[in-house]
């Protein structure tokens, strides 16, 4: 890679679903094709980081020139970010599953006529949360994303200052605005000093701005 505005920079970008197994067959998921948490690892390695690329297993391949480490559950993301650090900065792309299921079978459940399987869920770890709240070695700029369907700004907001982090990425994504799956995205980034309204664009184009911004702040 070239020299750029991030050389020297160490940055992690978490991206793509979690696989939560119930039995080995058979798993829960989100919906989510990795290709914004992939375009944004392309764009800051573009820029001469060092990105540490934890993904989940997404749609998309992962980008050329990143340091990648593939993991299918939450509780694996969160060990393999920890793993990571320290960072300069770290991007919460990932949609991970908030639950898992709470005692996963070893074995195949069987299909036994007229007796339905009941599945009880345990909660996930936050991972950026647990991120943003460490003590020691917490990066210098965290930022989360917030993908929703209603009072986008309003929840993304709370969202920021419930979880710790410095800047939220918010977009909606109600299934008329064709960006979960698509190829464009419309953001708001969303920081201490307020919140700005990038028009809709690229997913690539999105990343390629983020991590303008990203070296920017990392100066
Ligand atoms: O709370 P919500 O899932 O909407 O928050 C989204 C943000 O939090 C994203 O940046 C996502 O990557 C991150 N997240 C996480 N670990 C979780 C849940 C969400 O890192 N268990």
């Amino acid at each position: 890679l070239g020299q750029g505005s991030l050389t020297g920079k160490r940055i992690l970008v978490t991206s793509g679903p979690t696989h939560e197994p119930i039995d080995p067959v058979r798993y829960i998921a989100n919906r989510s094709s990795g290709a914004q948490g992939t375009a944004i690892a392309h764009a800051l390695a573009a820029l001469g980081a060092h990105v540490i690329f934890v993904t989940g297993p997404a749609d998309v391949p992962p980008p050329q020139g990143v340091q990648v480490v593939r993991i299918e559950t939450a509780q694996q993301m969160l060990q393999a970010v920890e793993a990571a650090l320290p960072a300069d900065a770290a991007v919460f792309a990932a949609a991970v599953a908030d639950w898992r299921v709470a005692s996963s079978s070893g074995s195949k459940i069987k299909k036994d006529a007229g007796r339905l399987p009941v599945l009880e869920f345990a909660e996930n770890p936050d991972i950026l949360a647990t991120v943003s709240q460490r003590k020691a070695d917490r990066p210098g700029l965290v930022v989360g994303f917030a993908a929703e369907t209603d009072d986008v700004i309003a929840n993304a907001t709370a969202k920021r200052a419930r979880k710790g982090c410095d800047w939220i990425v918010a977009n909606d994504v109600s299934p008329a605005t064709g960006i979960m799956g698509g190829t464009e995205n419309a953001v708001h980034l969303i920081t201490a000093h307020g919140r700005e309204d990038w028009p809709r664009m690229s997913k690539q184009d999105v990343a390629a701005r983020l991590a303008t911004r990203i070296a920017q702040a990392l100066g």
